[in-house]
């Protein structure tokens, strides 16, 4: 236990601010995740971004996830580590660093990699032919993000690129519908976006397996499309990462109920001074500044009873606007923008079951 932590404290007492996880409703998000997986038929390979918590991944890997997907070779050297068996780097192996770690984790773990051109895997190709070892390769497919990906009309050569290269293995393809979240809080939208995702994909995967490669894996992934895209026949993996925590962002658009929301910060009320707001002692560098889909620029949503917005946050000041009679020293508890975000500011996770502290897993790979 560090600082002033211990196991069996009343949360109201924790230092603030503070990253709190309900193990409770964490537990229930990844079962539930877990089965909707398994009823659609489709691989769970959760990002761990999300929480970077090694004790969260053996839970996700006890509910049946295959392995996790990773964005940094940070986290794709702390999975390989001895937390997960098998993972997906969801990231071109640019640099000579990100190759490295590719090579060395692969002696660990399953690695596979993403990457949206045959430049992106040269140097990676010519490691592991180097090293004596076969590196599956994924192909980034556009579905409409328009952040990295070929797009599906030249999907077909830029297989046929990749697949060539020695110590590659062409494995399948791969999207991050993020597109889906843009769509916002019209769930119509949000679903036939899904959907699209899910069917371009499976006519790309078609299209490189006509023209005569094995494509194994075809893996959709996110959160907001997680109801959708996955259920395209064809599509064989998903890869939300924000399901285990929730955020106020899922709230907002209603992909998440708030009882399903697991993590919050909490904070104290160090100022009443100001007439318009009080000050708490959550500013961005405890709840960072990810953006609201409010759009109103809030850096977090109070859901403990005076209610409020923080509207907007210094380093270690955060601004509570609308808060019913704000004391200082009141324990403020808020419901992040963003779950991913928000556990990469801190260095620890206080897990709570009921109010009492019950653990303190660390947040690994946050570099
Ligand atoms: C490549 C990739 N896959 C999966 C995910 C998981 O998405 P979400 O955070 O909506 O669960 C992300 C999130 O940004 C991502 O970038």
């Amino acid at each position: 236990m560090s600082e002033s932590i211990v196991i069996g404290m009343d949360a109201a007492d924790l230092p603030t601010p503070v990253l709190v996880v309900n193990a409770g409703v964490l537990r229930r998000n990844i079962a539930e995740m877990g089965a909707h997986a398994a009823a659609l038929g489709v691989a769970l390979r959760p990002h761990w971004k999300t929480t970077k918590s090694a004790e969260v991944a053996r839970l996700q890997l006890n509910a049946g996830s295959v392995g996790h997907t990773a964005a940094t070779v940070a986290e794709l050297a702390a999975l390989a580590g001895g937390v997960s068996p098998s993972v997906f780097l969801a990231y071109p192996p640019v640099g000579r660093f990100r190759v490295g770690t590719v090579i060395e984790a692969s002696r660990t773990a399953k690695v596979i990699v993403g990457a949206d051109s045959v430049d992106a895997v040269r140097d990676l190709s010519d490691a592991a032919a180097a090293a004596g070892v076969v590196i599956p390769v994924r192909l980034d497919i556009d579905t409409g993000l328009h952040r990295t990906g070929v797009v599906p009309e030249v999907a077909v050569a830029a297989a046929r690129a990749v697949a060539i290269l020695p110590g590659l293995h062409l494995d399948g393809v791969w999207t991050h519908e993020g597109q889906v979240q843009a769509a916002g809080t019209d769930p119509v939208e949000r679903h036939r976006r899904g959907v699209r995702a899910g069917e371009v994909l499976v006519a790309v995967a078609e299209a490189i397996r006509a023209d005569g490669h094995e494509v194994r894996s075809v893996s959709v992934g996110s959160t907001p499309g997680v109801r959708s895209a996955p259920t395209v026949p064809g599509v064989t993996e998903a890869r939300p990462g924000t399901y285990a925590l929730g955020d106020e962002n899922q709230v907002h658009i209603g992909t998440i109920a708030p009882e399903d929301v697991a993590v919050s910060v909490h904070s104290r009320v160090i100022s009443t001074q100001p007439a318009d707001w009080a000050i708490i002692d959550a500013g961005i560098k405890a709840m960072s500044s990810d953006g609201s889909m409010h759009g109103d620029g809030r850096i977090g949503t109070v859901i403990s009873d005076g209610g409020g917005v923080v509207i907007t946050g210094h380093e270690e000041h955060g601004f509570l606007q609308g808060a019913d009679d704000p004391r200082v020293g009141e324990v403020v508890r808020i419901r992040p923008n963003h779950a991913c975000g928000v556990v990469n500011m801190h260095h620890r996770i206080v897990v709570v079951e009921d109010d009492v502290v019950t653990g303190l897993w660390s947040v690994l790979a946050r570099h």
